[in-house]
């Protein structure tokens, strides 16, 4: 079981898009996936569309026991091989700026409590993707203690950079400080527009700062995004052009995900630059 932290410290970026990319793509592959929604905004849940469930994140994060736990799990609508642990507003009041190792550290041991289940042959999970809000407070924290991967995502603009160059640093200090094992995946830029000057700028910029972390893999602005998500479906099944794009590109972000995970934290810049190129600006 592989598991990731999606986050930056914007809004708006694509996070969530970048969680619900991915477990479209894992869906296509067959790879059995949990996305744990920790945004009080649910928008992971809302467009995961699962049945009302008896506890949601908020508990588990109270309680991280196997019980909770299950409470929290629901199918989602897309597939019986998407599931989600349910978001909730109240999440926000969770949300501390200073919350002590022990309350950080109970994500990871719901994680772990996971694990058991998976052992136990319950909960099959291959990939469990962490949907982070937009703050470096307890939740996302929690995400980053928890997770063995760390994806940040940015925009190509001056703002989400900055955004992206503090999601890093949260990164490093988790890494000194609470979960030696992390790795870096790398970073996505999304919403590319490929005629950009503009966007070719801050993607040399983030070169500059992060050099290889940049994944290869940009995804690209499109409206079928947006359509997708809106109609409560997997990117990969809504067929327009625009979809079919972002879906190749969400298909090769997810084997490099894989790939550079399952390498462990020492190789984890030293990708090939094989596949990707043709999906890139
Ligand atoms: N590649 C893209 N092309 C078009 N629209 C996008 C793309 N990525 C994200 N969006 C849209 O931008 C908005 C913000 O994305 P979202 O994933 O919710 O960001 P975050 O989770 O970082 O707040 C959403 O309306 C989403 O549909
Ligand atoms: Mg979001």
């Amino acid at each position: 079981m592989q598991t990731v932290a999606v986050l930056s410290l914007k809004g708006g970026v694509g996070k969530t898009t970048v969680v619900l990319g991915l477990a479209s793509a894992a869906l296509r592959r067959g790879a059995r996936t949990l996305v744990v929604d920790l945004d009080p905004q649910c928008n992971a849940t809302q467009t995961l569309d699962p049945d009302e469930t008896e506890a949601t994140l908020a508990d588990v994060l109270e309680n991280p026991t196997a019980s909770v736990l299950k409470a929290a799990i629901a199918p989602s609508s897309w597939d019986g091989e998407v599931d989600v642990m349910v978001g909730s507003e109240e999440l926000e009041t969770l949300n501390e700026p200073d919350p002590g190792a022990r309350r950080l550290e109970k994500l990871g041991r719901a994680l772990a409590e996971l694990r058991h289940l998976l052992a136990d042959g319950e909960l099959p999970y291959q990939l469990v993707l962490m949907d982070c809000p937009p703050s470096l407070g307890r939740l996302t924290r929690s995400a980053l203690v928890a997770a063995q991967g760390a994806l940040l995502v940015t925009e190509p603009t001056m703002y989400a950079v900055a955004g992206a160059q503090r999601a890093f640093e949260a990164v490093e200090n988790t890494r000194d400080e609470h979960n030696a094992n992390l790795v870096a995946l790398g970073v996505v830029v999304n919403k590319v527009r490929t005629h950009s000057y503009e966007h070719q700028f801050r993607i040399q910029e983030l070169r500059e700062s992060f050099g290889r972390l940049v994944m290869p893999v940009a995804l690209p602005d499109r409206l079928a995004v947006q359509q997708a998500q809106g109609a409560c479906m997997p990117i990969h099944q809504w067929q327009t052009p625009g979809a079919r794009e972002v879906s190749l590109a969400f298909n090769l972000l997810l084997a490099r995900v894989l790939r550079t995970g399952s390498r462990g934290r020492h190789n984890a810049v030293t990708w090939p630059t094989d596949e990707a190129e043709a999906v890139t600006e």
